[in-house]
């Protein structure tokens, strides 16, 4: 229990990567707001945490919407009377050439990913400086913010953007008392689908030294870490979860 007694928001928690971040940080006692577009699947997720003896509330929350984003830290407010852990995690991804990419596609890749990090960020961290609390915010990035993969110059370019984000952030508020850091995936089977593609499966693990794919559990674990007290020293760091692939 690394988190009892603290409040964690999780964007992107409806399904996928943060339904298991949020999983964990329960399991380690944590209370959960779970923010994302898809409100029938965001009130599952806090459901099966329920269900599993935590605490956690579901809120239909659009990180690119200021006031939204602004409101969800308010509510987290009303409701648990606190706020300590924000993970970053909800984003946009999408495979297309240069050359077909919209320029609508570019905006909400770049929005999603950059801006939803920033605004959700900067509603916390007047939270914690008007408070005094040493929060720590987690974000995910990606492998992509260091190696290019085909037709997806949008996603690295916003992946990018994440970890130079984390770590400018990390400069500004260390001297505040706010750690900033971030979790790169490498290739996750988010939903379970991989696992049953042997072909495509047996192509990502030319590219992993572990010879797996990684799971929401995989990712969560390093969330976990970096949201407790045992990552107190450990600020403007992107701790990539990628069973190797960047060895390479
Ligand atoms: N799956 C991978 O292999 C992989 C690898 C590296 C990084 N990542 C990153 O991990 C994170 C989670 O990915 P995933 O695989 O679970 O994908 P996913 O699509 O299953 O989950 C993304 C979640 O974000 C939510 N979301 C999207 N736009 C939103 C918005 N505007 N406001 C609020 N919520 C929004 C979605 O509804 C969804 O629940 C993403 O940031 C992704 O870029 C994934």
């Amino acid at each position: 229990m690394r988190l009892e007694g603290k409040v964690a928001i999780v964007t992107g928690a409806a399904r996928g990567i943060g339904r298991g971040i949020a999983q964990r940080l329960a399991e380690e006692g944590a209370k959960i707001v779970i923010a994302d577009i898809l409100t029938a699947e965001a009130e599952e997720t806090a459901q099966l945490i329920q269900r599993q003896g935590g605490q956690a509330l579901s809120l239909t929350v659009d990180v690119t919407i200021k006031h939204l984003v602004d409101e969800m830290v308010q509510h987290t407010l009303q409701t648990y009377g606190q706020l300590d852990i924000l993970v970053n995690n909800a984003g946009v991804m999408g495979r297309k050439h240069l050359v077909d990419i919209t320029e609508d596609e570019w905006d909400r890749m770049v929005d999603v990913n950059m801006k939803g990090v920033f605004l959700a960020s900067q509603a916390a961290v007047r939270h914690f400086l008007q408070e005094g609390v040493s929060g720590k915010i987690i974000n995910i990035a990606s492998v992509e913010a260091e190696i290019a993969f085909p037709d997806q110059v949008h996603y690295a370019a916003s992946k990018a953007g994440v970890a130079m984000l984390t770590k400018a952030m990390a400069y500004d508020l260390g001297p505040l008392g706010i750690n900033v850091n971030a979790v790169g995936p490498g290739t996750v089977d988010s939903h379970g689908r991989l696992a049953q593609d042997p072909e495509r499966l047996l192509r990502y693990h030319a590219l992993i030294p572990k010879k797996r794919v990684a799971v929401p559990r995989d990712i969560a674990s390093a969330v976990t870490f970096l949201a407790s007290d045992d990552a107190d020293y450990i600020t403007g760091h992107i701790l990539y979860v990628d069973g190797g692939m960047l060895t390479h």
